[in-house]
């Protein structure tokens, strides 16, 4: 039987660290600041101050990150003993057939980041991403070859390897459809939209078609910072464990909120044909995750379940 979770453990935590998270403002970001060991000093790299308010004090730089120069004399300032890169364009659609636009972004800098950690000794966790696989097979497991099919997998496929190319001393988390509650002017993530949806009474449309693990964005975090204790470096798969259609999920998530299921509607990918293709089935391998780190996620209905305590917790 594998070990239960509670809600608020956090295990593993780096102590008097001086660490640089980029994508700060973001999901991954923001769980990551939440949930920082004490003494840690971090300072998140946002793209605008305007949008930072995770109600936790931390120090943030305002920077595009694709201007190179400015990124180095950042981390020349800080000096950062770890890095851990989330900052992406992150939406699947928005980079369909705009490949070659986003490769600065999401090739070109995690490699600089990956040089710069090797070059300084600094530890760095690169954020990949399921996609680099195409759902063509049964489970992947930490060291399965990639087989995209999208143009954000491609590029995520062409950064994990650039950045291990730099530095095998490098981590690279491939986090699969995270959830958690975002900061109020943050991008929502599915779980959420058909939150916000059911409570206003809107249908959704979901397909039955693409089944996949849900990880929830707090348990991404803390598997960060368990590999980061522990000095794992090469590729670390994360998910829920559970595999599940979106349909099925959001089933999960209008029981669990209490939401009205009847406005869900079942519909197939072939609904939505200006979007990039998903991988039809993603099932991950956690081997690296449960045996190395001894790291258990919660399931999609454990995952939901705090979500909504910790939702009841922020409006008391
Ligand atoms: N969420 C998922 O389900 C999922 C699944 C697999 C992999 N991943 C990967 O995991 C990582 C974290 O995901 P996430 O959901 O936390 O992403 P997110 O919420 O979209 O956050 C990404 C952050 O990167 C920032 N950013 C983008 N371009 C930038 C630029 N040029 N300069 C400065 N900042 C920039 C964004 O700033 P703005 O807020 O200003 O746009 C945003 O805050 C990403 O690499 C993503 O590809 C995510």
């Amino acid at each position: 039987m594998e070990p239960q979770r509670h809600d608020t453990i956090h295990q593993c935590s780096l102590t008097s660290v001086r660490i640089l998270i980029t994508g700060a403002n973001g999901l991954l970001g923001q769980h990551l600041i939440q949930s920082r060991g004490q003494g840690t000093e971090i300072l998140g790299i946002v793209r605008s101050k305007d949008s930072t308010g995770s109600g936790v004090e931390y120090e943030t730089r305002e920077l595009d990150l694709t201007q190179f120069s400015k990124v180095v004399r950042v981390l020349d300032a800080f000096a950062p003993e770890a890095i851990i890169h989330t900052a992406a364009e992150g939406r699947v659609d928005a980079v369909q057939k705009r490949i070659d636009e986003f490769r600065k972004l999401n090739v070109e800098l995690p490699a600089l980041l990956s040089k710069y950690a090797k070059d300084s000794g600094a530890q760095i966790v690169h954020l990949s991403s399921n996609a680099v696989f195409g759902g063509r097979t049964e489970s992947y497991s930490d060291y399965s070859q990639f087989d995209p099919i999208n143009d954000y997998g491609i590029l995520k496929a062409e950064a994990e390897k650039s950045v291990m190319e730099q530095n095998a001393s490098a981590l690279v988390v491939r986090p699969i459809l995270m959830y958690g509650w975002p900061q109020p002017s943050g991008r929502q993530n599915p779980v959420t939209s058909w939150i916000s949806n059911l409570r206003e009474v809107k249908k959704i449309r979901v397909v039955d078609d693409v089944w996949t693990e849900p990880l929830a964005a707090w348990d991404c975090a803390e598997a960060i910072w368990c590999a980061l204790d522990t000095e794992m470096s090469g590729p670390l798969n994360v998910s829920g464990g559970v595999k599940m259609s979106l349909l099925e999920f959001a089933h999960a998530v209008a029981s669990v909120f209490e939401l009205d299921s009847s406005l869900i509607e079942s519909g197939s990918s072939g609904d939505f044909p200006t979007l990039a293709p998903r991988p039809g089935s993603t099932s991950f391998d956690l081997k690296r995750l449960k045996k190395e780190l001894d790291f258990h996620p919660l399931s999609p209905l454990e995952g939901l379940e705090k979500l909504r305590r910790d939702e009841s917790a922020i409006a008391r």
